[in-house]
């Protein structure tokens, strides 16, 4: 049986205060994320249920109840309260995905400080960005990211302590602090900061095409919207083992890799490696992974690898599969139904909108390559390019579109509100995503409206990377832009003018690529690198993004002229 009966019936009568009354939430009452997710299940007699079952690459095990990841996140928030950490301010978390990452996310939330994860591959240079622009307070880490905060360290004086889980006390420098989670002082009775719907709770950092990354604030509240969306599109349920693959330092790893599984109650497991095909269906078959969370890109590794690999494994644990991150192809629908007798279901949404949006759900006859329907309560819609109206015309391409309201919506971005404004048009919120909507009501998604490149499900921002591109000391101008890939969908493109006295080539390239690897991250390092003599940029010295971008598409230009005052 399914959470869902059907799609229509549920439109009908949705309110989102069926999630409220559910979650035994009333309106004004304090609403606290870390307790809801650890706490609240004790209460309803799960104390002794699984939450984690946690594995790493070395096929390390370890495994937590309800009332371990309870009692381990009073620790660890009572910890931070010793420390002098102060409700609303920003505490990051920038590990693997370790236990005490899961963990805690919950304590920094049980104190009412803000929690800001970063993916642990950032360089030194993507770290500083988003905890200077944060003012950040506090960071949690492993020894092994260390080396990379002890760089940036002087520059940032709000940072005022740097927590370290698996170090020894004698190899800390100053304002570094032993965090040992399983060694702190068990704290039976912790009282959880009182959050109400409006407080901040997480902030994600999130790639625009202008300027640094921003940081989305989400509320405590947003958890009504993920505990929903948990329960009637990932289907979850009592006996489910559910896997998400992606990692906390970026929304899905949030919203329905900690808040949606565990506020509905739910086990799950948690694999701290690398993509491999083979790991991956043996991570399902040994924890009996009943609903399984991931993202196109993976998706289309696993299908280069062949049906082979999958028959060799035991998946008939596997219930419901879904999707999410980039556009997930037809083909890809059609290979998971032969190789797993399922279908993939797409989900799209974004890091402002905290939640899942549009959907294909569970039970809903699937149109491979349509991201399906809007979850009720949210007003979807596609707006005319040039007038902003919504479109009435099936098939007819325009920019997706929001009613603003639903719980779970960002509330502003940290210290930049004119840059959250410029997200409203005539009333609706507007995604930044072209898609068409069918004569059935499914959506399906055509590209992004601006020059973000979404690299295998991650979004980088150009101007980051031309930014970092221009630190090397041969660059004299660049533009970043996307390239279609076969598996990442797409990847980081270059074209670089280079400095009087540099001379094109192979090892520059590679030098080149590399710099930004270290200072950035793996997904920003360009692929690709093409030397050029100069760019093509609009009367008024904008570079043009989207004309190279074209040209590696196959896209015609377009109107320049329209692109002159971007
Ligand atoms: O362009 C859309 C794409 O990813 C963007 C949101 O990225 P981010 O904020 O990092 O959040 C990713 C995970 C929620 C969107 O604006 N995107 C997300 N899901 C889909 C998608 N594109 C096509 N189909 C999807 N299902």
């Amino acid at each position: 049986m399914r959470n869902i009966t059907s799609y229509e019936d549920l439109v009908k009568n949705f309110d989102w205060s069926i999630a409220e009354k559910e979650l035994d939430y009333q309106k004004g009452n304090p609403i606290n994320i870390g307790w809801y997710c650890s706490d609240r299940n004790c209460l309803k007699g799960k104390a002794n249920k699984i939450a984690l079952m946690w594995e790493d690459y070395n096929g390390k095990t370890k495994t937590f109840t309800f009332n371990d990841i309870r009692l381990f996140s009073n620790s660890i928030g009572t910890f931070l309260q010793q420390q002098g950490i102060q409700p609303e301010e920003r505490v990051c978390l920038f590990m693997d995905r370790v236990p005490e990452l899961y963990i805690g996310f919950l304590g920094v939330l049980k104190i009412g400080a803000i929690v800001q994860p970063l993916f642990s591959a950032f360089g030194p240079e993507s770290l500083f960005t988003r905890l200077e622009n944060a003012q950040t307070s506090a960071i949690i880490t492993q020894k092994k990211h260390l080396s990379k905060v002890r760089k940036i360290i002087h520059d940032l004086p709000h940072l005022r302590k740097i927590f370290v889980i698996d170090s020894d006390e004698t190899s800390l420098k100053d304002k570094e602090v032993l965090l040992e989670m399983e060694k702190l002082p068990k704290n039976e009775n912790f009282e959880c900061y009182p959050t109400y719907a409006e407080s901040p709770s997480v902030l994600h950092y999130t790639s625009g095409t202008t300027g640094q990354p921003k940081g989305a604030q989400h509320v405590h509240y947003s958890i009504i919207a993920q505990y929903i969306t948990a329960k009637y599109v990932l289907d979850l349920q009592e006996n489910d083992i559910y896997w998400c693959n992606a990692d906390p330092g970026w929304v899905t790893g949030t919203s329905y890799g900690i808040i949606g599984p565990w506020s509905n109650g739910v086990t799950q497991a948690v694999l701290d490696s690398g993509f491999n095909s083979q790991k991956w269906y043996e991570f399902i078959q040994k924890y009996r992974i009943t609903v399984w969370y991931s993202a196109p890109t993976a998706i289309r590794l696993l299908m280069r690898d062949g049906t082979d690999l999958v028959k060799q494994h035991d998946l008939s644990s596997l219930r419901h599969l879904c999707s999410v991150g980039e556009p997930l192809n037809a083909e890809a629908v059609i290979w998971s139904k032969q190789a797993f007798g399922l279908e993939f279901h797409d989900t799209y949404w974004q890091t402002e909108t905290g939640a899942i949006v549009i959907t294909n759900f569970p039970g809903m006859p699937i149109k491979p390559g349509s991201m399906g329907k809007p979850f009720p309560g949210i007003t979807a819609t596609v707006l005319d390019l040039q007038t902003y109206e919504p479109i009435t015309t099936p098939g007819k391409v325009g920019l997706i579109a929001l009613k603003p309201g639903w719980p779970s919506q960002i509330r502003t971005y940290w210290n930049n509100e004119e840059g959250f404004q410029k997200k409203f048009k005539n009333g609706w919120y507007i995604c930044g995503d072209r898609a068409s909507i069918d004569s059935d009501g499914y959506f399906w998604f055509v590209g992004r409206d601006d020059d973000v490149i979404n690299t295998g499900g991650h979004l980088v921002g150009p101007f980051e990377i031309e930014s970092a591109l221009l630190e090397h000391p041969a660059v004299a101008e660049s533009a970043a832009f996307a390239k279609p890939d076969p598996v990442n969908m797409e990847v980081v493109k270059a074209c670089i003018a280079l400095k009087p006295g540099y001379e094109p080539s192979e090892d520059l390239k590679l030098e080149i690529m590399n710099f930004v690897r270290k200072k950035l991250s793996p997904l920003a390092m360009p692929q690709e690198i093409e030397f050029v003599t100069s760019l093509p940029k609009t009367r008024s010295g904008k570079i043009l993004r989207r004309v190279l971008r074209a040209k590696e598409f196959n896209e015609p230009i377009g109107d320049l002229s329209t692109l002159e005052n971007d």
